[in-house]
């Protein structure tokens, strides 16, 4: 527990939500992947405009759940993927662990999302198949042009939405854009599951593979009639069955009880999103001479305050002296964290994420977080920060 008085997070699971959590425990006996799952995935989906949503145990685990998909969709393993550089860790290394052939791309100054002319210099020459974009601290990616390249250069679009729940963009939800997208309801996102994560897609086929993936990579969840057809091939009877695996899984499972929660967090995502909006506004405008992320987004489901300072180990200090939590800017660059460099070079045309790496904190916006907390942040970041911009 931290000793923090404006946290960076805080739960979203209110008393009423316990009560009846543990009203339901009490009555229940079967807690594990069942009708609570199915139907929290169905609102899931239809909350995020796709066709199919599959509830898993983790953010990292949706997107390993994806990575394997897509895999097992195209029975390849070397498949060409551009990743964005200023992520979280779990969004690159699955793909990483999985062998795809990955390249790094920079970040916008913009955004923090992807760098649109250097994704269209590299699709030029590494042509890649997939495109992995996230939705930085929920600040939409320029989704405009990404979706007019992956046209223009046949790539699919997979949409790390971790950051981003309920944001919106000319009403058009993030989560809604890719291929594939995972979404993560671990504690302090804009909603929770305790740990939790999801994965949507409108691909019926790349459904049908994840549901087994998901699950051992087992015959028991996938489609009737694909069973059928799968069993007649390889001459599978009744009893056999019961223990077929058809794709190479792991077990990314959650539970009824997460599901649960699930389902009453998600009427809760409009409200909340409005809430973290209004609070980013407010930090905008007391920040107004540091750099501020500017966003394609009407609607930011701001998951914290990013900016960028010279002086960051002193702000950090100086807040943690006034009992303010913050933190770098997620992960900076990827690049150059331990475990890429043990195993690849610098990429040398990461600049601005270079720049996020070395300078990049972000404030507390959650919740509850009261308007007075804001105002008394900013006092205290202003008081000691030294503003820094990309290109200086
Ligand atoms: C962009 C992004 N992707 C993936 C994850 C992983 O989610 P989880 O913590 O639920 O594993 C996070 C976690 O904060 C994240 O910020």
């Amino acid at each position: 527990m931290s000793n923090y008085k404006i946290k960076l997070a805080e739960n979203t699971i209110d008393k009423s939500e316990k009560n009846n959590l543990s009203n339901w425990i009490k009555k229940n006996d079967y807690y594990t992947k069942g009708k609570l799952t199915l139907k929290f995935e169905q609102e899931f989906a239809k909350k995020l405009q796709n066709k199919f949503s599959i509830f898993v145990n983790s953010g990292s685990s949706a997107n390993l759940l994806i990575a394997k998909g897509i895999q097992e969709l195209h029975k390849k393993k070397k498949i060409k993927i551009v990743l964005p550089s200023v992520s979280w860790i779990t969004t690159v290394m699955p793909f990483e662990q999985l062998g795809y052939d990955i390249k790094l791309l920079d970040c916008s100054t913009y955004d923090l999302g992807l760098d649109v002319i250097k994704l269209e210099n590299i699709c030029k020459t590494f042509k890649p198949e997939y495109v992995c974009v996230v939705h930085v601290l929920g600040h939409l990616n320029n989704m405009q042009k990404i979706i007019q390249l992956s046209k223009k250069y046949k790539f699919r679009i997979i949409e790390d939405n971790c950051e981003a729940i309920g944001s919106h963009h000319k009403k058009k939800i993030s989560g809604s854009y890719g291929f594939a997208s995972s979404c993560s309801f671990y504690y302090g996102h804009q909603i929770t599951t305790i740990e939790g994560g999801m994965v949507s897609t409108n691909d019926k086929k790349l459904n049908e593979i994840m549901i087994s993936v998901r699950s051992h990579g087992w015959a028991r969840d996938i489609n009737k009639n694909i069973k059928k057809k799968y069993e007649k091939k390889y001459k599978i009877d009744e009893v056999r069955s019961l223990y077929t695996f058809y794709y190479s899984g792991f077990n990314l499972r959650s539970t009824e009880v997460n599901a649960k929660l699930g389902l009453s967090q998600i009427k809760k995502i409009k409200k909340i999103a409005l809430k973290r909006n209004k609070i980013f506004k407010l930090y905008s405008k007391y920040l107004k001479d540091f750099w501020i992320q500017n966003s394609n987004t009407d609607l930011i489901s701001s998951f914290g305050y990013g900016t960028l300072v010279k002086n960051r180990t002193e702000v950090y200090k100086e807040l943690k002296k006034n009992k303010i939590e913050s933190r770098p800017l997620i992960c900076g660059n990827i690049g150059l964290q331990p475990v890429w460099l043990k195993k690849y070079n610098k990429q040398k045309n990461l600049q601005n994420a270079d720049v996020v790496h070395n300078h990049g904190i972000y404030l507390p916006i959650h919740y509850n977080i009261k308007d007075k907390d804001v105002e008394f942040v900013c006092k205290i970041f202003k008081k000691i920060a030294r503003p820094i911009f990309f290109n200086t």
